[in-house]
């Protein structure tokens, strides 16, 4: 098993089914003969029209003005709070959301930004309260407290609107900036049937992730308004992100905004037909929403349940006490009644 809590690759030679996470999903075809057939050029000459056309779409979508493209999540997060904040300067994040808990810290070990985690409540959001009482004043000995970074969905949870706008306004009133990270921004729209500007809308900026369950091989889009684009991209380019035809990665996003954005709701449903059968096994406490579950089986039989699964080839978290199980396109109905199967088959200790 990793330090990072997932099963080793090797976990398990027969997989038949990686319920790890939604970011193992491979190229569909359709995905691979749209990145073949992309016209390319090069992008850090502005001259990838493909490039040119993912950005202009997401962009439009979510109702901001422009967007960069970005081979990762990581460092499109990272290039939005060197956008917002200076060295010196303080962000407000969630203290179990992935800017906080999963990016190395690259905020404080590239660009001096120091980070100020809040609770993360039940609901995946931040109380109101609390984001006013982790601003700091202007005050030498402080931080200059200069950016809210939220995140939604949160763990598979979507964040209500309502909750993320009490945040926003106590961000607002006290002028600093909002960053979303929406990695799974299309998951959680599907989940509220919202429209995609009007889940962006609260934001300055926003990052979206096409290489979880959108099913491209790489690839984050990180959307805001023209006045921070250069910057944003002197960003990119300091991160050492910039790419040449990267065209062919933009091709496999446009193809799964298309494609692959109406067929989340089906990954919803699977979790939630897999939610459900594990309620009857009593392995464990069970919750789901979106395409992740988190079980929790008792300590004793947490090592016992993952070799079980491996040895019937289903790959699934080594998180420990909750694991994380997640649904996306690349398991299909025969592969999730064979991990049901699976689960059934484990006799719980108790
Ligand atoms: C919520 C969230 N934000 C950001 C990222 C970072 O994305 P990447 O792995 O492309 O750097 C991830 C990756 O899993 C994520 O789950």
């Amino acid at each position: 098993m990793s330090l990072y809590g997932y099963i080793a690759a090797d976990a398990g030679t027969n997989c038949i089914c990686d319920l790890r996470s939604d970011t193992m999903t491979k190229p569909s075809a359709g995905m691979r003969e749209a990145m073949i057939a992309a016209p390319l050029g090069d992008d850090v000459y502005g001259e990838d029209p493909t490039v040119a056309r993912l950005e202009q779409e997401l962009a439009a979508r979510l109702g901001k003005d422009a967007a960069v493209f970005f081979p990762t999540g990581t460092q499109s997060n990272l290039a939005a709070v060197m956008a917002h904040c200076g060295r010196g300067d303080e962000m407000i994040v969630g203290d179990r959301y992935h800017l906080f808990c999963d990016e190395a810290a690259g905020v404080s070990v590239l660009a001096g930004v120091s980070m100020n985690p809040v609770p993360v409540s039940d609901d995946g959001g931040l109380d109101p309260d609390r984001i006013t009482a982790a601003i700091k004043v202007d005050d030498p000995h402080y931080a200059r407290s200069r950016l809210l970074s939220l995140e939604n969905s949160v763990g598979g949870r979507v964040v209500p609107l309502d909750r993320i706008a009490a945040g926003v306004k106590v961000a607002r009133k006290a002028g600093l900036a909002v960053h979303l990270d929406g990695a799974r921004f299309f998951n959680a729209i599907t989940a509220l049937g919202c429209d995609a500007a009007t889940f962006a809308a609260p934001f300055d900026t926003v990052s979206v992730c096409l290489s979880k369950g959108l099913g491209t091989p790489a690839g984050s889009v990180l959307v805001g308004p023209n006045s921070m684009m250069g910057q944003i991209r002197r960003n990119r380019k300091i991160l050492g992100g910039a790419m040449r035809q990267s065209g062919v990665l933009a091709a496999a996003g446009l193809y799964a905004l298309e494609h692959h954005v109406p067929q989340l709701a089906e990954d919803h449903a699977r979790a939630a037909r897999l939610a459900d059968a594990l309620r009857s096994t009593g392995i464990g406490e069970v919750q789901c929403q979106t395409n992740m579950i988190f079980l929790t089986p008792t300590p004793e039989d947490h090592a016992r349940l993952t070799s079980h699964m491996a040895q019937a080839g289903v790959k699934i978290g080594g998180q420990s006490p909750a694991i994380r199980l997640v649904l996306h396109r690349d398991v299909d109905d025969d592969a999730l009644d064979a991990a049901i199967r699976a689960f059934q088959s484990f006799p719980p200790s108790t």
